[in-house]
Formats: C-alpha cells, structure tokens, sequence
C-alpha cells in the first residue's frame, strides 16, 4: 500500500508592482533595467534578474546569447554565478526576474527555466535559507513564489553525493 503526500505551495499575485514594498519594487526595478541591455539578438526575448543579498548589495544579470545557441546562459544564471564570484559567503535574499519582448507584449510573469532553478537551488542549498522570488512580465502583475525548492520540487543536492 503506497502512502500519498501531497507536496505544493502558496503563490502571491500583486495586480502590480506598486502593491510591493518598497525594496521589493527597487529590486524589481533594477531587473528591468538590467533586461533593457539583454543581449538577445536571436529571441529578441530580454530578460532581468536581480538580487538582493544580505549585506545589502544588489547583483544584477541578463540574458547573453550567442550565435552558437546553447553556449548564450540566462539572466537568473549570469546574477546567480556573478554574486558567487562576487560576494562568495553572502546570503541571497529575494531574486526579482523581469521579461519583455522585442515580438510581442508579454504579460505573463516567466519563471526560471529547469537549469537555472537547479543552479539557483544549490545556492539555496548552501545558505540554509530560502530564496524568495518576484516574477513580472513586460508590466502588470507580479508573482512571489516563497523559495527555489518550492518551484524544483524533489530537488537534486549534493546530500546525495
Ligand atoms: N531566458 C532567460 O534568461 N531566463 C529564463 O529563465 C528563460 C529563458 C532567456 C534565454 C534566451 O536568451 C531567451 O530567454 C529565450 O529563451
């Protein structure tokens, strides 16, 4: 008889940035500048991130492509592997993520995709404590999701090793 467990969690929707508070609408700021210089020429699909760390700092990155598709990396990774190099022993707090298009008007909130959850995840890992995540698209609405673990469900970490 197999047991059932159920495993999910709260989102919060803000009908806009303007519902946050004040450091969470700086952070979210600051994504969409960094995304305004995306270097993505080929998707014309820009992406910020930015985080807040612990000491105060904000660490921005974007998404940077290249012609040989798969050697570009994402805006969440270039932040995340920045603030590694940078400030090697200092928590992340928030990670504010904003999108727009060169294409389209894109509304909806975009959430890291499966590579960079598992590389956000190992920081997460490593500090012990959660990192909170602001999502919003070109405008409009946001959504906070409460920590890296609970949109990688069943996560990979080194435990295992
Ligand atoms: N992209 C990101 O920067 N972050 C994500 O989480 C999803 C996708 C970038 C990669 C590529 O430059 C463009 O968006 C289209 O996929």
């Amino acid at each position: 008889m197999a047991k059932k467990k159920k495993i999910g969690f709260d989102i919060l929707i803000y009908d806009s940035s303007k519902a946050l508070k004040e450091s969470d609408r700086t952070l979210l700021e600051k994504s969409m500048e960094a995304r305004g210089n995306a270097y993505a020429p080929y998707s014309n699909f820009q992406v910020g991130a930015a985080l807040e760390l612990e000491n105060g700092e904000i660490v921005i990155g974007n998404n940077q492509e290249n012609a040989s598709y798969p050697s570009g990396l994402c805006a969440e990774r270039v932040a995340v592997f920045y603030a590694g190099a940078k400030f090697p022993n200092v928590a992340i707090k928030t990670l504010a993520i904003s999108v727009q298009s060169k294409n389209s008007e894109v509304l909806e909130p975009a959430a890291p995709c499966g590579n960079c959850r598992q590389s956000l995840f190992e920081y997460e890992h490593r500090q012990k404590s959660p990192i909170r995540i602001l999502m919003m698209g070109a405008q409009g609405k946001v959504v906070e999701c409460p920590s890296i673990a609970a949109i990688l469900p069943l996560g990979f970490d080194n435990s295992y090793l």
